[in-house]
């Protein structure tokens, strides 16, 4: 907020009653802040997001929204690693809410798919918080450059959806800090948001829309947040808690209660004016820059706006699998599609994202209309669109239609029943009868290409041998069609990767033994190692590793240089990463290229690999570019609960360029210097740590004694005992009788080091 604003929004606080400000507090139904027209304030509409608008259309439908331009999903989003991309993806979205008169976009949505159990993954971006944050801040300037705000949601730790408005997500310090929190840290520096949603559950134990540490402590005095915090749609427990942690307004409003709750407490004292203040100057700042009124119509072309969908589409596909180079198809023929969602896509998910698309292409016509000269495409459905509906006789249908075409096209999902906003799912199988399809289609014609439509990850493992090929859409919004007609025909090269681990087992998940969690609590019991730093670090073989996604071309990486400037100790550190790519195939192409750090000897367990920054480059044949970043110490930083702060530990770092995180395509090393932290000596450091810091050592030998020849002596003196009593602090030592240690010794020794630091 400026000056001119704080004055402004001074001024019109002034004019206001505690009844007054308390229902700026509050909404003035589902989608509107309220208004007080007698002091000139106007109301701002907010709507869904993230994934395309979703105004609410009809007072007596909640989910049914205007038309809209239903882009991809946050998960094929992600998957075009294309920052780029999703900031025009969110100019797209922000254009249309301008032209509806909508204020604020309730998204991008950016909690970390801890689980792929979780059924709104299809809103997320990724297990990384990097690849989260910078796709979240790419979609949040593309929004805010249109004059509408954006929210980011679900702050935080809301990984599921059982039990969501109640559960406590247990999340230790460290895993907050460097999985949980990191991607909101980063968006909200970088992209400066207008608003933030506090989740539906509880952290450690503390309701998210009621947690100072979280909304005040964290968002605003450490990243410096200066918007508004809202509620997510139903999250406040406490009215009066809520707004003293940093609350600012809770939607949809509870009327006549919330706001009777803060007058009260403003009356009783319990409340300081002050604190309601300042949610209502917030809540006045955010009217004062959102649009109130629809603009043009014309202000968006919807033709556009669909074609951006395609391609949007087109880059989010990740090619998992392509044996013998059965992709592109080849003309001539007979193309055989066979699966219900090759005419009923699934392109979006279920529940408060759900976007009434203004248009849908449909794969298998899209398949017709760009088919080669010569070639024919037949179709037969091959299941029911329902998992529990088994019809052997569509399957049957689909494997004599298979048996006579040169390939078959598979479309395979998950139905919009299996996964949704409300509910996680239970397994991450695909649906017996589609798979019951694919074995006899396999059986009839060996060439079969799979086209995967589906929020969450889906097992790949007890079917992917039927495939030759397979290719992952996720939820790629209404020109899916379109996009997996020009990829399997060759038109564009397949340039998505994964933004999550497809596990071989959902067993084999880091957080399984974890998730949904029990009475009220899930506890996140494998702290950082989520995603690929938990598959990684406990060596679990995969069906496919974070950040895999193959090309019709091929690329080679090469003279990776890396170099220090600045110190650790001054605090400009920055390591310039430098490397070529080159496109050493026949077509054009784009490569992610991925930098992961390693930290080769750490004090704290630190995942094999972590994600450090990633650029996406567009490669014509032959072509090369050199690629360069810059990472600053939090890169190489790990999150200290006992030091309260990021902590980069001086040594040896790896750094790598990956195809995946299991696919290193290049590596250096570089020494990195920091300061040497020393534990604090006193009498509860240990007797171990005393002697490894050389005037602690000085110290203890001083208080034993030596010999003649300078030789420690008394517990100094044993080995064994000191092997044996080495991790005791001082202070427990000295009741041990006969050590040498007694209460005054522990004292004199602690007093000598305070006065001598
Ligand atoms: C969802 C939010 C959404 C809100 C408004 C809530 O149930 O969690 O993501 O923005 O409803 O529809």
């Amino acid at each position: 907020m400026n000056g001119a604003d704080r004055e402004g929004v001074g001024a019109v606080l002034a004019l206001l009653s505690v009844e007054e400000k308390a229902s700026l507090c509050l909404g003035a139904d589902l989608w509107h802040t309220a208004a007080i027209e007698r002091a000139g304030i106007a109301s701002v509409m907010v709507a869904d997001g993230p994934n395309g608008l979703r105004k609410q259309a009809k007072v007596d439908d909640l989910l049914e929204g205007v038309p809209a331009t239903c882009l991809p999903t946050a998960s094929a989003l992600a998957s075009s690693w294309d920052l780029a991309l999703a900031r025009r993806v969110g100019e797209a979205l922000g254009q249309e809410a301008a032209a509806e008169g909508v204020g604020v976009v309730l998204g991008p949505g950016l909690n970390i798919k801890r689980s792929p159990l979780c059924g709104r993954n299809f809103e997320y971006f990724s297990e990384d918080p990097l690849l989260s944050g910078e796709m979240a801040a790419a979609m949040v300037e593309g929004i805010q450059s249109q004059g509408v705000g954006a929210c980011l949601k679900h702050y935080a730790a809301n990984n599921q959806e059982t039990e969501r408005v109640r559960v406590s997500a247990d999340v230790d310090e460290r895993a907050l800090r460097e999985v949980y929190l990191a991607g909101f840290e980063l968006a909200v520096r970088r992209a400066h948001p207008w608003m933030v949603m506090a989740a539906y559950n509880k952290l450690n134990g503390t309701y998210c829309s009621q947690d100072p540490w979280l909304l005040t402590e964290v968002l605003r005095q450490e990243w410096g947040f200066d918007g508004v915090v809202v509620s997510d749609w139903g999250a406040v427990d406490d009215r009066v808690e809520a707004l003293k942690a940093g609350l600012d307004l809770e939607m949809p409003p509870n009327l006549g209660v919330s706001d009777a709750a803060i007058v009260a407490a403003v009356r009783s004292g319990e409340l300081d004016e002050g604190i309601l203040d300042r949610a209502v100057s917030r809540v006045l700042h955010l009217v004062g820059r959102a649009r109130r009124e629809p603009g043009p119509r014309a202000a968006y072309d919807l033709a556009a706006h669909h074609q951006l969908a395609q391609e949007a589409a087109t880059s989010s596909a990740v090619l998992l699998r392509n044996d013998g180079g059965i992709l592109p198809l080849s003309p001539g023929g007979t193309v055989a599609v066979v699966g219900d969602l090759a005419r009923t896509p699934r392109f979006q998910g279920a529940g408060s994202s759900h976007v009434s698309a203004t248009w849908v292409d449909v794969p298998v016509e899209e398949l017709r209309r760009l088919a080669p000269p010569g070639t024919e495409v037949t179709f037969a459905p091959g299941y029911g669109l329902e998992p529990t509906s088994d019809d052997p006789a569509l399957a049957a249908d689909a494997a004599r239609l298979a048996a006579g075409a040169a390939v078959v096209v598979a479309f395979l999902g998950l139905p919009a029943s299996e996964e949704s906003e409300g509910f996680d799912r239970r397994h991450i199988d695909l649906p017996a009868n589609q798979l019951a399809m694919l074995a006899a289609v396999a059986k009839a014609n060996a060439a079969v290409v799979v086209v995967l439509a589906n929020g969450g990850a889906v097992r790949l493992s007890s079917w992917d041998h039927h495939a030759r090929a397979v290719l992952e859409t996720w939820l790629s919004g209404q020109g899916m069609g379109r996009a997996v007609a020009e990829l399997l025909w060759g038109h564009a090269s397949p340039s998505g990767h994964l933004t999550e681990t497809i596990p071989l087992r959902l067993e084999d998940c880091p957080s399984h033994l974890n998730f949904p969690g029990e009475e009220g609590h899930v506890r996140y019991g494998e702290g950082v190692f989520v995603g690929y730093r938990g598959y990684d670090a406990s060596h679990r073989e995969v069906s496919y590793p974070f950040g895999h996604g193959l090309s019709y071309t091929t690329f080679a990486c090469r003279d990776l240089v890396v170099s220090v400037r600045g110190s650790e100790a001054e605090d400009d550190l920055t390591v310039s990463v430098t490397v070529t790519v080159a496109n050493s195939g026949p077509r054009a192409g784009a490569e992610v290229v991925q930098v992961y750090v390693h930290d080769v000897a750490a004090t704290v367990a630190r995942p094999e690999w972590e994600l450090r920054a990633f650029q996406k480059v567009a490669l014509a044949p032959g072509e090369t570019a050199h690629v360069s970043f810059e990472l600053d110490r939090r890169a190489f930083s790990f999150w200290s609960a006992a030091r309260r702060g990021w902590v980069l530990e001086a040594g040896r770092f790896e750094l790598a360029i990956g195809a995946s995180s299991r696919d290193i395509r290049a590596r250096t090393e570089v020494d990195l210097p920091a300061p040497e932290w020393r534990p604090r000596l006193d009498g509860d450091a240990t007797i171990e740590e005393w002697l490894a810091v050389p005037e602690g050592a000085a110290a203890l030998r001083a208080a034993f004694g030596t010999d003649e020849q300078g030789r420690p002596q008394g517990l100094l003196a044993d080995e064994e005992m000191l092997a044996l009593v080495g991790n005791f602090p001082l202070k427990r030592l000295s009741c041990f009788p006969g050590l040498g240690l007694d209460p005054s010794t522990v004292h004199a020794l602690t007093s000598r080091l305070a006065r001598s630091s």
